[in-house]
């Protein structure tokens, strides 16, 4: 595993989220709640989706196909069809430079 650096810090305001590429084929949304940055694989797990493409409501994110949704602290299912968590990466923030651990 190792540290990507994927944005700035102020390119995502608080309660907003970002889509992201890994090595230019693995999309990830961050999320910012604060100065609190959370990272889970872009794709929703019921179906083809991104999930940046949702709706951010505090800790869940909807996603935009069939309503399901997610914590995206913990990537745990919420609401139905989701039932499959979502995979989760682990912040850091150095700076002004955001980074997620993925590899
Ligand atoms: S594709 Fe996301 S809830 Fe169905």
């Amino acid at each position: 595993m190792s540290f990507i650096k994927v944005c700035q810090r102020d390119e995502i305001p608080s309660g907003g989220m970002r889509r992201v590429m890994i090595d230019d084929r693995t999309p990830i949304t961050i999320y910012r709640i604060g100065d609190e940055f959370f990272a889970t694989s872009d794709y929703c797990t019921h179906g083809i989706a991104s999930l940046s493409e949702g709706e951010l409501n505090g800790d869940v994110i909807e996603c935009p196909f069939h309503g399901g949704s997610f914590n995206f602290r913990t990537g745990e299912p919420v609401d139905a069809p989701c039932t499959i968590p979502l995979e989760c990466f682990k912040v850091e923030v150095q700076n002004d430079d955001v980074f997620v651990n993925y590899g």
